[in-house]
C-alpha cells in the first residue's frame, strides 16, 4: 500500500453530528524507533508490547458546520478542563492528516481526553493520546463510508496515529506490534503498524511491565528533537542496521521462548537508545542516577534469583521492568523491597501486555 491508498475518493453518507469514545493504550518498544525521515517515516523498524493499564480515553463530539471553515475548528478538554497548550499538537496532527480525511474542516470537534496514569508521571501520553484520537476520527469516517472493512479501518487508524506521533501507530492493536518495513516480516510497512504475524511462545503471554517512575518532571529534550539528532549522527547507519538484525534475532526468540536471548536484545536496545542520545551533537542524558541504581539492582537480582527479570527504557529516566507472569510473585517482592525506594515519591505502575484499543 502507499499513502495514496488512504485518500478517500468520496463519502457516501451525510453525517450531521455524533459522538464516539475510544480507550487506547500506551506501548513499550523492545526494538526502539529512534530516528525518522520526512513524513514520519521511521529510519528503522521497531516492535513493541502493547500495554493494558496505561491508557488514554478520548471522546470526540462532532458537529457539521454550515460552511467548511478555512481552519480547523475544535475545543480541547484534558481531564475536564480546557487545555490550550495541547492545541498546537492537535492542529499539527489535523494539518498532516487532512489530505487523508478531507472532512476535517467541515466539522467542529470537541475532544475530551483523560489518562489512566497520574498526571505528569513522566509517561509519554502521545502514543495513547494520538491513537485514541485517530480511532475516534476513523469512526466518523466509517460513518461517512459505512462499507469500510475492519482491516482497512485499523490500518488507516494506525497510519493516521503515526502522523501524530510515530510510536502511536503501534497502539491500535495488541499484543505485540511491529512498525516499519523489515525483509523477514510479511506485510510490514513504514506507513502503519501490524500485529506481529509469527509464532509467539506462551511465555510471552501476559508478560508483566512494572513502570518505575524515577523522574516525573518534563524531559529536557523532546523525542522530536532526539529523532532529528539522528541525522548526521556518527553511528546512525550502524544503529539502523542493528535494529534490523535484532528484529531478525527476535523472530526465533519469540518462537522458542528463549528468555536469555530476549533479555540480551531488549536491554541492549534500551542502552543503545540512550547511547545514541549521549553521542549525538548536541549530546544529552535522560537517565538519572536512580535509573542506573535500578539497572544495577536488576542485574544483581537476576544473577542471584535466576529469574528472567530485565529492563527497558523509553526516552526518559523511568524504568520498565519486564518479566514473565510465572515469576510475578518473586519479582514483585524484589521490586517492592529493593526498587521502589528509587522511585519519585515511591510511585510505580503495574502493567502488563494488553489487547489494544477499545471502543467504549
Ligand atoms: O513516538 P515518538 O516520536 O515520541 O518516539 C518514541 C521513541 C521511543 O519511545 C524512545 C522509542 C519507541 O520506539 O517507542
Amino acid at each position: 500500500m502507499t499513502d495514496k491508498d488512504f485518500i478517500p475518493s468520496s463519502y457516501t453518507t451525510d453525517i450531521r453530528e455524533g459522538k464516539v469514545t475510544y480507550k487506547s493504550p500506551s506501548n513499550i518498544a523492545l526494538v526502539k524507533y529512534w530516528g525518522k525521515k520526512e513524513h514520519q517515516i521511521p529510519a528503522n523498524p521497531s516492535i513493541s508490547l502493547t500495554l493494558d493499564t496505561c491508557a488514554t480515553t478520548t471522546t470526540l463530539s462532532y458537529k457539521k458546520l454550515k460552511n467548511k471553515g478555512s481552519d480547523f475548528s475544535f475545543d480541547l478538554l484534558f481531564e475536564g478542563s480546557p487545555k490550550e497548550d495541547f492545541k498546537p499538537k492537535i492542529s499539527t496532527f489535523f494539518k498532516r492528516t487532512e489530505p487523508y480525511m478531507p472532512f476535517l474542516k467541515g466539522y467542529h470537534f470537541t475532544i475530551e481526553t483523560s489518562n489512566s496514569f497520574p498526571h505528569s508521571s513522566g509517561i509519554a501520553s502521545s502514543a495513547s493520546g494520538m491513537s485514541a484520537l485517530a480511532l475516534c476520527l476513523m469512526e466518523l469516517e466509517r460513518e461517512l463510508n459505512p462499507h469500510m472493512d475492519t482491516d482497512f479501518f485499523k490500518r488507516k487508524a494506525s497510519f493516521l496515529a503515526r502522523l501524530g506521533s510515530g510510536s502511536a501507530c503501534r497502539s491500535i492493536e495488541g499484543d505485540m506490534v511491529q512498525w516499519g518495513f523489515h525483509k523477514d516480516t510479511l506485510n510490514s510497512s513504514d506507513l502503519y503498524a501490524i500485529r506481529y504475524p509469527y509464532k509467539v511462545h506462551p511465555i510471552f503471554k501476559n508478560y508483566q511491565d512494572t513502570i518505575l517512575l524515577v523522574d516525573k518532571g518534563t524531559k529536557q529534550v523532546s523525542s522530536s528533537l532526539g529523532h532529528n539528532l539522528m541525522h548526521d549522527h556518527p553511528f546512525a547507519e550502524q544503529r539502523f542496521d542493528q535494529a534490523h538484525k535484532n528484529l531478525t534475532k527476535l523472530k526465533r526468540v519469540f518462537e522458542e521462548g528463549n528468555l536469555l536471548e530476549f533479555i540480551k536484545i531488549v536491554e541492549s536496545e534500551a542502552l543503545t537508545l540512550h547511547a545514541m542520545m549521549m553521542t549525538s551533537m548536541p549530546y544529552f542524558i535522560l537517565m538519572k542516577p536512580n535509573t542506573l541504581e535500578i539497572i544495577n539492582k536488576i542485574w544483581a537480582f537476576r544473577a542471584s534469583s535466576k529469574t528472567h527479570v530485565c529492563f527497558t527504557l523509553d526516552a526518559g529516566a523511568n524504568v520498565h521492568v519486564l518479566y514473565p507472569e510465572n515469576e510475578k510473585e518473586e519479582v514483585y517482592q524484589f521490586i517492592s523491597n529493593e526498587l521502589v525506594a528509587y522511585c519519585e515519591n515511591g510511585q510505580y505502575i503495574c502493567d502488563q501486555i494488553g489487547n489494544g484499543a477499545k471502543k467504549l
